[in-house]
């Protein structure tokens, strides 16, 4: 057994665009920060990726950082798992390029992530068009095999499948083809009962704290059972929410009263509200640490660029022999040069 087979290799990315909340972290990111033990993690800060929809410099550079203050509060290891920029790895820019040449267009033309993403107004530029590709060349220049990543980019590891197929099949087998995992998609919803997302509104953030707290989750959508009346657990947000949050034996507790009746929702609120204090309050002391000391968060980063770059180096000497390119000239360079000779 090769220790690839032994250790795989995670990577999955988040796009800086806007402050994570409640349904990324129980469907995502406390999901990735637990693999870090299991095999050899790499993740990244999709900035590049959020070029396609945020086209200010600040806001681009400010939520970059935050995405970064939030997954090492929440426990990223950067003893454990590669933690970087996807912009600090250049290389994986011209890997699109060179993947861009051997995908059909057609194959682009039936993502539906763009067709949702122009349906809710975002400009149909050719980066928005060509983001599978991008994503294709994240997943393969660190020579992936396995993608960590919720129901809605299982179609973009698919098309990674084929670009990678298609690549090995003109120049010879380079890639190894990754294979999606599916999050554990805890069910999250938002204030008004529907998923929970950023684009709808209803998101608790992870961080959120205090008043602007209290109002959302006082604000959450329920039913007008009475409060005497025995009322059902599992048709309700608050509950939902509860369960994610709370130690198991309290959701016990709490589904038993909520049968019993004389229970009301202002109660359940008051206590979720509680359980998501307990249960985030310290990442938020650790998040104002790090933020306090942001030239950490920044080391980490940089150092996480480096390990990456490494290897998409590697990856990249072989693609640019396998297509007919020269070395990178720098490389050229330091190849010939006598000092290193
Ligand atoms: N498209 C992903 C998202 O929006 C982010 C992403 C970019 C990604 N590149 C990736 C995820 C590579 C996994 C692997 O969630």
């Amino acid at each position: 057994m090769t220790d690839q087979a032994k250790r795989p290799r995670f990577l999955s990315g988040v796009q800086p665009s806007g402050r994570l909340h409640l349904g990324n972290y129980f469907g995502a990111l406390r999901q990735h920060i637990a693999l870090q033990d299991e095999g050899e993690a790499f993740y990244f800060i999709a900035n590049y990726h959020a070029m396609t929809t945020v086209q200010d410099p600040g806001a681009l550079s400010r939520a970059t950082l935050d995405v970064a203050l939030d997954y090492l509060a929440l426990g990223l290891d950067p003893r454990k798992a590669v933690f970087f920029r996807q912009s600090d790895v250049p290389e994986v820019a011209e890997l699109a390029w060179v993947l861009s040449c051997v995908t059909g267009k057609g194959l682009l033309d039936r993502a539906t992530s763009y067709k949702d993403k122009v349906a809710r107004g975002i400009t149909p530029s050719m980066g928005l068009y060509a983001y599978p590709v991008l994503m294709a060349a994240d997943i393969l220049i660190y020579r992936s095999n396995v993608v960590p990543v919720g129901e809605d980019q299982v179609q973009h590891i698919e098309m990674t499948r084929d670009m990678a197929t298609a690549f090995n099949t003109a120049y010879g087998e380079v890639f190894p083809l990754p294979a999606h995992r599916l999050d554990a998609g805890a069910k999250v919803p938002g204030l008004d009962g529907q998923k929970m997302s950023k684009s709808y509104g209803n998101a608790i953030e992870i961080f959120e704290e205090g008043g602007a707290l209290k109002k959302k989750v006082m604000s959450i959508v329920t039913d007008s059972t009475p409060l005497e009346a025995p009322k059902n657990p599992e048709t309700c947000n608050v509950f939902a929410l509860y369960r994610l949050v709370a130690p198991p034996a309290g959701a016990e507790e709490m589904a038993r009263r909520y049968r019993a009746g004389g229970f009301g929702y202002g109660d359940a609120k008051k206590a979720l509200l509680a359980a998501i204090n307990d249960c985030f309050g310290p990442f938020r002391e650790e998040r104002k640490r790090l933020a306090r000391e942001p030239a950490y968060a920044e080391g980490v980063l940089a150092e996480g660029g480096a390990r990456a770059r490494a290897e998409a180096q590697a990856t990249m000497r072989r693609v640019r022999e396998a297509v007919g390119l020269p070395p990178m000239p720098v490389e050229a360079a330091e190849a010939s040069s006598p000092r290193k000779g």
